[in-house]
This record gives C-alpha cells, structure tokens and sequence, in this order.
C-alpha cells in the first residue's frame, strides 16, 4: 500500500510558483529559479501587479524581459498575478511557494510574508532558498540605484536587463558595452 502511495506520488508533476516583483529581474533570481529546477519540474516565475514597492518596469515590461531571459527554459512559466499570491497559487496546481533568503535582514519580512500566507491557506508551504554567495549583495532596488546613477551592473544582471534599464534612465552605453560586451 505504501509503495502504491510512493508510485503515485512519482508520478505527480511538482509545481512551484516563485513570486515576486522582479522589477527588475536579477542574476539572484535567475540562481534561485534555476536551482529550484533541481527539485521541482516546473518553476511558475509569478510577476505581482499588487506590492508595496513603486516600480519602474511596467509589468508588461517586467513579463517580456522574464520571458527572454528564459525563453530557452522549458520548465519554467512566466506569469504574472493580480490580487493575493495565495489566491493566484489556488488556481494553479503548485503547493509550493518559492523565495529567495539573501541575508538575516531578509528574514523578517520573508517570515512575515510566509506566515501570513499560510494563515490564509495552510495547505501552502513556503520554501525558502539561501541565494548564492555571488549575489547575496544584489537586490533590484540596488540594481536600480547603480543603473540611474551610471554605474555598471553587468554580471549582476542580464545584458539584456542592463540595457533596458540603461533606456529607462536614459543613459549612453557604458564603456564596457563600448568595448563590445555582448548583450
Ligand atoms: O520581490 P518582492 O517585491 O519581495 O515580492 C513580494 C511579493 C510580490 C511576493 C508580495 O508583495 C506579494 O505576494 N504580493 C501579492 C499580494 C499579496 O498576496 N500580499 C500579501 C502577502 S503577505
């Protein structure tokens, strides 16, 4: 019995929903996604229209840089949410959220956040991940400073996120592109 039990849970596809405002997407959140693939077969990347940040992507914006930066990952979905995570995670056939720890000041907010949400499902579990030492300074919102100021944030994000962010805040390439750095 507990081995028919055991085969029909194999067979069950695991679905996790990584949340988040992604505003935007950082070399941390692509090392969260993709380690998370290691344990579930389909990672959900869940863009949140309702947060208590102000963004600078719009999330149209936010959903087609995701997608590109992924477009070569079939496992992962790029979606995006308005409304409760909880409400959003209810429809989808995940029982897992996913989020990244980058430090103990995270953990206070990422408890929060997590007990709340299994307060209203307590059928969901939160999942946390330690991010990579490589990243456990970069944050979006650092990123964005950097970027608006014209610092180089190549290697912390995508080139392609580097560039739109280069756009938005209007700057001239910088000389590492100058020099011909890929995109
Ligand atoms: O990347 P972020 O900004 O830290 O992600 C925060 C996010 C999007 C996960 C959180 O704001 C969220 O879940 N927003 C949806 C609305 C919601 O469910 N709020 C209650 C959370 S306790």
């Amino acid at each position: 019995m507990a081995q028919k039990g055991k085969e029909e849970n194999q067979s069950v596809s695991r679905v996790a929903i990584y949340p988040g405002s992604f505003d935007p997407i950082t070399y941390g959140h692509i090392d969260i996604v993709e380690r998370s693939l290691e344990i579930f077969d389909t990672v959900i990347v869940a863009i949140a229209y309702d947060t208590s940040k102000n963004a600078l992507f719009t999330v149209k914006e936010r959903m087609e840089t995701v997608k590109a930066v992924f477009a070569h990952v079939p496992n992962v979905v790029v979606d995006s949410f308005k409304g409760l995570l909880v409400h959003y995670v209810e429809n989808t056939n995940a029982k897992v959220i996913i989020r990244g720890l980058r430090a103990t000041s995270d953990f206070e907010y990422e408890f929060h956040m997590a007990s709340m949400n299994r307060s209203l499902n307590p059928h969901l579990d939160t999942v946390f991940m330690m991010t990579s030492k490589d990243y456990f300074f970069v944050s979006s919102r650092t990123i964005k400073e950097v970027a608006s100021l014209g610092g180089a944030v190549e290697g912390l994000v995508p080139g392609l996120v580097a560039k739109r962010l280069r756009q938005k805040f209007r700057l001239p390439v910088t000389k590492k592109k100058a020099l011909g750095w890929d995109d």
